[in-house]
């Protein structure tokens, strides 16, 4: 626990000298570099989580559920295969996010309603637990034995999707285990992959080096980013970044 502090007190420090603009400044950033250079931004592994950030964040995302424009997001979130009026029955775009606190969740949403994509929810088998203090040392200790949590279920029709966008929280600078998991179990040959990642300040961290390594022999185009208490707010840039993609339906 008294490590977890001293992440926080550390991060809050960095955060407030950020505050105002390193978060925008990053994902502006990101909406138009290429993957290397995100990969060469990279934070280190070991970024510091702040867990008052984290509350904030969580926060928000349940804040956000309440706004109109979230509720539209949240009833985008269906499994692949689903009937849902946002999606195009002929779209071979499929969004595949894993979500725990429901930022990536509500970002997922607002790409499925700019691409007319698929929604998929990466799930784990065995849910993850409800307590963040507990998650923190979850994720850490999976991390530590390069984990391959099982899938609760897998995408139907794998073979009718060309892109995929991948969607995960940042977790410990990386992508969660679960997305390896996920990456691993698909052929991504031939495919186009575009990631997306919420976090809490860290922005991809080194998780572009995950997702480049797990879908071997895709095309690989720019990915986005941005702070989990900022995706109610970031629309407007979600709708830019898929046009720059030319993937607007
Ligand atoms: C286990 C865990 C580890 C995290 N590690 C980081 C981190 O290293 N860097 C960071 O910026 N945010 C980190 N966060 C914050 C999340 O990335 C952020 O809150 C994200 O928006 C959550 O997305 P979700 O609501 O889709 O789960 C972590 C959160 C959790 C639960």
């Amino acid at each position: 626990m008294t490590k977890k502090w001293m992440y926080g007190l550390l991060a809050g420090v960095m955060v407030l000298s950020m505050a105002g603009c390193g978060n925008r400044e990053s994902q502006n950033q990101t909406a138009g570099t290429t993957v290397e250079s995100q990969l060469e931004e990279s934070e280190p592994v070991s970024e510091p989580v702040l867990e008052d950030q984290e509350e904030t964040t969580q926060e928000t995302g349940t804040d956000a559920m309440e706004t109109e424009e979230q509720e539209t997001s949240s009833e985008n979130t269906e499994t692949a295969g689903s009937q849902d009026p946002v999606q195009d029955p002929e779209s071979d775009t499929l969004i595949a996010y894993f979500s725990w606190s429901g930022n990536t969740e509500a970002l997922a949403g607002m790409i499925a309603e700019e691409t007319g994509g698929t929604l998929f929810q990466i799930e784990p088998a065995e849910p993850y637990t409800d307590d963040y203090d507990a998650l923190l040392d979850q994720a850490q200790e999976e991390q530590a034995e390069d984990a391959r949590p099982a899938l609760a279920a897998d995408v139907e029709n794998w073979d009718d999707y060309q892109v995929i966008f991948v969607g995960y929280p940042n977790w410990w600078g990386d992508v969660p285990m679960l997305i390896n998991t996920f990456l691993e179990a698909h052929d991504f040959t031939g495919k186009t992959v575009i990631p997306f990642c919420t976090h809490g300040s860290g922005g991809f961290g080194n998780s572009l080096s995950s997702i480049e390594s797990g879908t071997q022999g895709a095309e690989l185009l720019d990915g986005f980013e941005v702070a989990g208490s900022s995706v109610d707010s970031a629309r407007s840039e979600v709708t830019e970044w898929i046009a720059s993609l030319g993937l607007t339906q």
